[in-house]
């Protein structure tokens, strides 16, 4: 039995792909190993979104090559295989800068993986980095149901791939290539699988999901909206999420999917980046301040309940002191329940990198401490705001205590529920009774008597 390690960095893509590779590589005698120690065969599977990101990869490389040193010592070989966006970037200059690097393969082409890894035992250094013709989901096995179920209750199903948008600071239409989207009965065929092997939510995913525009059963193209209508009479699936999202895509079918889908869950990650129309066009987003606002207000009408979350890049190049106080103004206008912000960093071969106006670091580092801090607050207020409400949730694990289970609200919140009664995949009415920074704390509904241990002070409050 050979032991396969696969670390992922970066987006919820990439994890998807690291299940997919681990999938690969099953039949040909692989298991999964969390301790990269005891693995013969290591993948990182890289992230080159920002330059931090992309950095991470090398010094990790850094510590597999101590590994490797050391089970060779003892006889043992170790296989080691960059994966990802930082492979289809830099395809054989990181075999060059790090030899103790076997196989190089990109996100497009991993599906070779098996025929690859004979390849590199022959010669080292293989890389591949093509967009081959075949579409690589025609040649993934499908995970057996045991293993489905080991990886929980919530899974992700990739619809889309790639994306045409070319914002300046983005690398992922070049490492990611243009948009795709598969036939929806593909899609479907994956969904109804995960579901018969006992996953209750899916969460769509696409590097510009609501993009897709994919074959339909009927042989014509289908949007997200049309899917996700179609994925919500899945039996078994309860929720349905996706991400993430470009505002110009948000249309009418996919607004009035969140009016009329009660499995489409209320929160929408939809990226703004910036508030200021000049640095949106600068981004090429091709968006105003205002028709986010717009977008907002639509999508608000069609689902009041509904809680958002975005990307922000603060310090983007030509970004004044007036650009900025837009983003404030914009952030403390919609109240983002949780939020991702990001200083920009310049990334090889993007339009931005060579743009005039580079911001100096200290001036990002303190806009970005700005903008954290009223995301951090507004993110409190809407955690607190759920206190005293009741909202479904969908179990996942046992909590740390005996009798203690852990699920998500339907905002992505953690809620802890005291229950002995509740079992994993199950989906409950639970009245929040506490709100911790990171957690809620709940009593499921018909269970009064069996209170969440700091109830009393939070009902007290
Ligand atoms: N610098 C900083 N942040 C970036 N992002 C994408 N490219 C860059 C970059 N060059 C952020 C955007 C995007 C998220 C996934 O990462 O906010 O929405
Ligand atoms: Fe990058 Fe998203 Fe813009 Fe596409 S839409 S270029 S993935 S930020």
């Amino acid at each position: 039995m050979k032991k396969v390690f696969v670390k992922s960095y970066g987006c919820q893509m990439n994890v998807y792909d690291a299940e997919r590779m681990a999938d690969v590589l099953a039949p040909q005698g692989y298991v999964e190993t969390a301790d990269a120690e005891d693995a013969d065969l290591v993948i990182l599977n890289t992230c080159h979104i920002r330059e931090k990101a992309a950095e991470k990869v090398f010094s990790e490389l850094g510590r597999v090559r101590k590994l490797k040193d050391e089970r060779a010592a003892d006889g043992r070989e170790t296989t080691v295989v960059v994966a990802g966006c930082v492979a289809q970037a830099e395809g054989g200059e990181i075999v060059r800068r790090a030899p103790v690097v076997d196989l190089v393969v990109g996100p497009q082409s991993y599906h070779r993986l098996p025929e690859l890894l004979a390849k590199a035992r022959e010669t080292r250094g293989v890389v591949d980095t093509e967009f081959p013709v075949e579409d690589k989901f025609d040649h993934l096995p499908r995970p057996s149901r045991d293993k489905i179920r080991s990886r929980g209750v919530s899974a992700f199903l990739t619809v889309q791939e790639g994306c045409d948008k070319f914002c300046t600071f983005c690398v992922v239409p070049y490492t990611r290539g243009a948009e795709v989207s598969r036939p929806a009965a593909k899609i479907l065929s994956e969904a109804e699988e995960l579901a018969a092997a006992g996953v209750r939510e899916l969460t769509v995913i696409g590097q510009n999901v609501n993009a897709y525009h994919g074959e339909g059963p009927d042989g014509r193209d289908w949007s997200l909206g049309r899917l996700l209508r179609r994925l919500a009479e899945v039996p078994g699936v309860a929720r349905i999420r996706y991400t993430t999202s470009h505002p110009r895509d948000m249309d009418e079918e996919l607004v009035a999917a969140h009016r009329d889908l009660g499995a489409l869950m209320p929160y929408l990650h939809l990226p703004v980046q910036s508030g200021s129309d000049r640095i949106l066009a600068a981004m090429n987003r091709r968006h105003s301040g205002d028709d986010y606002r717009r977008i907002i207000e639509r999508v608000r009408a069609a689902r009041p309940d509904i809680a958002l979350s975005s990307d922000f890049i603060v310090g983007f190049p030509g970004e004044s002191d007036a650009d900025f106080a837009e983003t404030m103004r914009l952030v403390r206008e919609m109240r983002f329940a949780s939020a991702f912000s990001f200083k920009y960093s310049a990334r090889p071969g993007t339009p931005a990198a060579e743009m005039d106006g580079q911001v100096p670091e200290e001036v990002k580092a303190a806009r970005l401490a700005e903008l954290q801090q009223q995301l951090e607050v507004d993110r409190q207020a809407f955690n607190r705001a759920m206190v005293g409400r009741t909202v479904e949730v969908l179990f996942e694990r046992a909590g740390r205590h005996a009798g203690q289970m852990v699920g998500k609200s339907p905002y992505l919140q953690a809620v802890h529920v005291e229950a002995d009664d509740i079992a994993i995949g199950d989906l409950a009415p639970v009245e929040i009774v506490e709100a911790a920074p990171n957690s809620l704390h709940g009593r499921k509904k018909g269970h009064e008597g069996a209170a969440a241990p700091n109830a009393g002070r939070a009902s007290a409050a």
